[in-house]
Order: structure tokens, then sequence, then C-alpha cells
């Protein structure tokens, strides 16, 4: 016979509902019948789609998670968070000249950064957001981009920052920048790109579309991998 859950009572918009413990955020709101329209992609902590902020039990302080990642707990109050709206700045990748500071002019409110760290507190992937942003104010493109390799671009730092900085947005920018104008352009990849465009993979890719779930997984599983050096 199965056993039964381990049970949290948590408050969702103030209503009281018993759900698992060892639902996410994310599968609890569902469990209570309330349906994801937006803010809900990967539901594996990659796609930064589900950020949230609650409240625990006998706690005025505001937290802020990745939904799809954190378990509910009990007295946990939670509420619907729109999605994160901050503006992103317009820009023609190939037109920007990495010599002047690029960052500054589309994100000029980077330089309010008052250093209070309020960003790398509420980053769900403990990044150092502080850091690149800071990095990004000095010219050092390399830096914040390297610093901001693992943004998921959830949008907390956003939401939290008392100097309005979009933080991921700028993330977006100094990687696009390295990308483009810094990093060591890769022989095999143009390789590879050139025999895509010429359809190469081109039967391979429509059996891979047509295949089922089971076969993929067969393909998956006996796919050749690269001895360890
Ligand atoms: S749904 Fe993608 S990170 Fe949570």
């Amino acid at each position: 016979m199965a056993t039964k859950p381990e049970m949290a009572k948590i408050y969702i918009m103030g209503k009281e509902h018993q759900v698992p413990k060892e639902l996410t955020i994310m599968g609890a709101l569902e469990y209570a019948g309330y349906k994801y329209i937006r803010g809900a992609g990967c539901r594996a902590g990659f796609c930064g789609a589900c950020s949230t902020i609650y409240r625990k039990k006998g706690e005025y302080k505001l937290y802020s998670d990745l939904a799809c990642q954190t378990l509910v707990q009990d007295g946990m109050r939670l509420v619907q968070l729109p999605f994160v709206p901050a503006v992103k700045a317009k820009y023609d990748l190939g037109k920007l000249d990495v010599s002047k500071n690029t960052v500054l002019e589309y994100y000029p409110e980077i330089a309010r950064c008052v250093t209070c760290n309020t960003c790398n507190k509420t980053c769900p992937q403990d990044l150092e957001v502080m850091e690149f942003i800071q990095a990004a104010l000095k010219g050092d493109i390399e830096k914040s981009a390297r610093l901001s390799f693992d943004c998921i671009q959830c949008g907390l730092c956003a939401v939290r920052c008392p100097a309005d900085i979009k933080h991921y947005h700028v993330g977006q920018l100094v990687r696009r920048l390295y990308g483009k104008y810094m990093s060591k352009k890769s022989k095999n990849l143009e390789k590879r790109l050139k025999e895509m465009a010429h359809g190469k993979y081109d039967s391979e890719i429509d059996r891979l579309t047509r295949a089922s779930k089971e076969e993929l997984r067969q393909i998956y599983k006996s796919r050749d991998i690269e001895a360890a050096k």
C-alpha cells in the first residue's frame, strides 16, 4: 500500500492549502489547482522563467528563488509574482564598438551601483552579480562575461535592486560582446556550420524529429562519449 506523503500547510494568496512536503513551490501551486500560463519553462532550473518571492513561517523577510527548484516549507506564504519586465536596451550587435564603454552607453544606470550586495544575495545561482556589474562599469568585458556566464536571466536581481539596474540584461550584453568581438573563433564550429548550411545533417535531423521518445532514449544512451583525458 502506498504510504501517505507528509503534508505541509502553505498559504497561496492568503488561502490555506495542504500540499505534500516533497513538492517544489511550482508543484505545490499546481497541486493546489493553479495553472501556469507564464512563469514556467524548463522546470529544471535552467530557463529562469519561474522566479518567485515568498515568506517563511513567522518571518517578515522576503525570500526569492526559482519556483521549480525550491521545496515548500510548512507555513510558507506564496503570492504570484508577475514576470520581470525590465526594459532591455535595443542595439545592433554588429555595429557596437567594444573599444568604448558600450555597456555604460546602453545601461547608464550601472554607474548608480552602490555596491549594496542585494543582487548577490538575491541570485538563485549564487553568482557574483555585483562584481560583474562593477567589471562592466570599468569596461572589463572579459571579466564581466566570465562572471555572468551562468546567468539564467530570471531577473530577480533587477527586482530587488535599489538602483534600478537590469543586471541580467547587462550580463547578456557583455557575453554577446565577448562572443562576437573578443573570443577566439572556433575553426571546428565554422566547419560544422558550413556543413549544416550545405544540408549534411538534414536527413539525420529529420530522422530524430520523427523518432519516438523511446527511440530517442535509446539513441541517447548508445551515443559515442569521448573518453575523459
Ligand atoms: S521553470 Fe525553468 S528555471 Fe524554473
